[in-house]
């Protein structure tokens, strides 16, 4: 467990001491007061050790993030613990858009960490130090993270999507996974884990908003669902799609390898309820699966 709490000028003396081994002994510490305090936060371990400082910096609607294990806890598969519990800090106390890292071009140790986190570069460019010279630097941002919906989410997510399949109470015979791009929803997929056509997980109600479409949502959602149901212990999922009528659908699930299940086409015609208003559909629906 990591406590994250507001740094003080005391956390500013620790890490002006800390010096990293080469090449990283671009990031020791600076005697020189750093400009902005405020923007740092101090993380300590169970024992109430400090074992590193975070940065965060407003640029409305996103955030700066920057970090710092303490030089010798460094090298020792500790980063990417440390990097979510600043991130998870991070999107509840400022709820940015988006979230932003720049890091030296030359640390792939961090880059490494990142982008197991879910970051991917966007842009490079240059920054000039003192007693450095000239860096080239990365920036990266967040890829869209998929969650499950939450009673608390609900609203927020009501608000810009279906959840066609959404039934309150919460039940545990199904999970609705939400995509979110920075603090906004943006596409969401239910699995139904029980009572379905092929006696499998079921994915249903893939939907991702118009606006956000041909951006790989869909196929997170898909598979943070099959990941989902690989951790309940099934091999094998399942889903339905239109036989002649979707064929952006069709074509999303042949790319992410699901096949024919070799059942006979299921008609749906006639008046449906979806959340309480009916809805008129005349579909044929064939069923795929996918081993997982
Ligand atoms: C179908 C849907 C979920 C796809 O969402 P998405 O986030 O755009 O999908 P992805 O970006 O993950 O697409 C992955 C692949 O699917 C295929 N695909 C998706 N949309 C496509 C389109 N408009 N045209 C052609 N291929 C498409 C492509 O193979 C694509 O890979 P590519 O971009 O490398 O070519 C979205 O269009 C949607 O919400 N439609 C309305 C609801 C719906 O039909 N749900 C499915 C019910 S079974």
């Amino acid at each position: 467990m990591i406590t994250i709490e507001d740094g003080s000028q005391r956390l500013q003396q620790l890490i002006a001491g800390w010096r990293y081994p080469e090449p990283y002994d671009f990031y020791d510490g600076d005697p020189e007061p750093v400009l902005n305090p405020e923007r740092f936060f101090e993380a300590r371990d169970e024992q109430g050790d400090t074992i590193g400082f975070y940065y965060f910096e407003p640029k409305p609607p996103n955030l700066d993030y920057g970090l710092g294990l303490r030089p010798d806890l460094t090298g020792q598969g500790r980063g990417l613990e440390f990097f979510r519990a600043g991130l998870e800090f991070a999107h509840e106390r400022y709820r940015p858009e988006r979230v932003f890292l720049h890091v030296a071009a030359f640390n792939e140790r961090a880059r490494r960490v990142y982008e197991r986190a879910g970051f991917r570069v966007v842009s490079a460019h240059v920054r000039s130090f003192e007693g450095f010279g000239a860096v080239p630097f990365v920036t990266m941002i967040e890829r869209i993270s998929v969650r499950q919906l939450e009673p608390a989410d609900v609203a927020a997510v009501d608000r810009r999507l279906p959840l066609s399949r959404l039934r309150e109470p919460f039940e545990d015979s199904s999970t609705y996974l939400i995509a979110w791009d920075g603090d906004q929803p943006v596409g969401h997929a239910h699995i139904a884990w029980s009572g379905t056509h092929m006696a499998l997980p079921e994915i249903q109600d893939v939907f991702v908003l118009p606006a956000e479409r041909r951006r790989r949502i869909a196929s997170e959602l898909t598979r943070a669902a099959e990941a989902e149901a690989r951790s309940r212990g099934w091999d094998r999922i399942s889903l339905s799609v239109s036989q002649t009528d979707n064929p952006d659908a069709s074509r999303l699930y042949e790319q992410l390898g699901y096949v024919d299940a070799g059942l006979e086409r299921v008609r749906v015609s006639g008046e449906i309820l979806i959340r309480g208003r009916p809805f008129y559909v005349d579909d044929t629906l064939v069923y795929l699966t996918k081993s997982l």
